[in-house]
This record gives structure tokens, sequence and C-alpha cells, in this order.
């Protein structure tokens, strides 16, 4: 499988999306650090060592072997002319052959706005125009509202729910599978 995904989203309004790098690393801890209280209750890897500067300079620095790999894609989203960080969205193939899963979260100051709908929009479309892939998928927990209500917004299905331990303090540990398919072309006779 080789799966070739942009390196820069335009999404309008002075908003894009691109793959972070480890130059990124220190605007992603400080970001971090600023949203821990809203992280929290459901991302499990949000806590001190994630505000770190070497944990994120770590993390960023295996990106271009994780995409060679076709294994992870972490875009940063950004805005406004000083293209502030706002907000981090991964496209993972963990899910198996033919899907991308979508993950998200916004920065604590800057939500409800949409600006996470557009971003997941937007790679719901990168994702289904590679050949290879012809499902998108969005999980997150049943007790996560403001989560759910991207995939919900989009025109995901939510195709099931599955029973697993909970892993952040927020989850309920019934978790919701979103997805959205390609639809294929009709033929003519
Ligand atoms: C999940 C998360 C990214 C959702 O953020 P959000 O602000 O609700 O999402 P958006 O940026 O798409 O904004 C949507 C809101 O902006 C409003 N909005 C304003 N202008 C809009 C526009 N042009 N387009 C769409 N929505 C718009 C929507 O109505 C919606 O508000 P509502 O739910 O009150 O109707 C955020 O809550 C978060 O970071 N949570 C912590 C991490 C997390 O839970 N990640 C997901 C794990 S599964």
């Amino acid at each position: 499988m080789s799966i070739s995904l942009p390196e820069r989203i335009e999404l309008g309004v002075d908003t894009n999306l691109r793959w972070m790098t480890v130059d990124d690393a220190e605007t992603i801890a400080h970001a971090v650090g600023e949203s821990l209280d809203h992280l929290k209750p459901w991302m499990p890897w949000a806590d001190a060592q994630s505000a770190d500067v070497g944990f994120q300079r770590g993390r960023l620095r295996n990106q271009p072997q994780q995409r060679e790999r076709d294994e992870e894609w972490q875009y940063g989203l950004f805005t406004g002319d000083d293209d502030a960080f706002i907000g981090a969205f991964g496209l993972m193939t963990r899910r198996g052959p033919g899907k991308l899963e979508i993950g998200y979260w916004l920065h604590v100051d800057a939500g409800n706005r949409g600006h996470a709908t557009r971003a997941a929009q937007a790679l719901t479309e990168a994702g289904l125009r590679i050949e290879s892939i012809d499902r998108m998928i969005i999980v997150c927990d049943e007790a996560n509202v403001r989560s759910a209500a991207i995939p919900k917004r989009l025109g995901y299905t939510l195709e099931r729910v599955e029973e697993r331990p909970p892993e952040a303090p927020g989850e309920t540990g019934r978790t919701q599978i979103w997805i959205a398919e390609r639809i294929a072309p009709t033929t003519t006779p």
C-alpha cells in the first residue's frame, strides 16, 4: 500500500493544515500545556510529559518514517497572519487496509468556531481521494458529545458501538465507530 497525502491543505478563511515537523515541537508542547484540563477527560496521553518540548520533539522526529511506512500523518491546524497553532489532526492506518482513521484535538481557546469540523471534512475528502482508501473512520467515546458531533455534522454513519475499558477519565468505555465511505461511481450499462 502506498498512500500519498498532501503536505498542506488550505481551508480558506486564513486557515491551513500542514504536516508538523520537529520545528513545531515547542508550539505544540505549549498548546498542550495550556489545554491540559480541556484534553485530560478524553485524551489518554494528556499529562505533564506531553507538554514537554523534548517529548514532542521526539514524537515529531519519527513522523517522516511513519509517513514512509504508511502509518500516520500528523497535521497541525494553523490560522491567521501569524500562522498560530490551534489544533492537531492525525490520520492513521491502524484500523487496517483501505481505512484511514482521523483523530483530533483543538487548543482550549479555539473551539466553537467550526475549525475542527472544517479540518475533519478536508481530511475526509483528502483520504477518500486516495485510490487504496475506501473508508474514513472517526472513533470517540459516547460521552464525548462535542467530538461525536463532528462526524455527525459531516454526514458520517454510526456503524457500531464497541465496549472497551475506558482509557481517559471522561470516557464511559462505550466507543462509537463513525464511518464515511467512498460512493462507488455509477456505471452506465
Ligand atoms: C472535540 C473537539 C475538537 C470539538 O471541538 P468543537 O469546537 O466542538 O468543534 P468545531 O471546531 O468543529 O466547532 C463546532 C461548533 O462551532 C459552531 N460553528 C460555528 N461556526 C461554524 C462553522 N462555520 N462550521 C461548523 N460549525 C460552526 C458549531 O455550531 C459547533 O457548535 P455547537 O456544537 O454548539 O453547535 C474539542 O472539543 C476538543 O478538542 N476536545 C478535547 C479533545 C477531544 O475530545 N478530541 C476527540 C477525541 S475522540
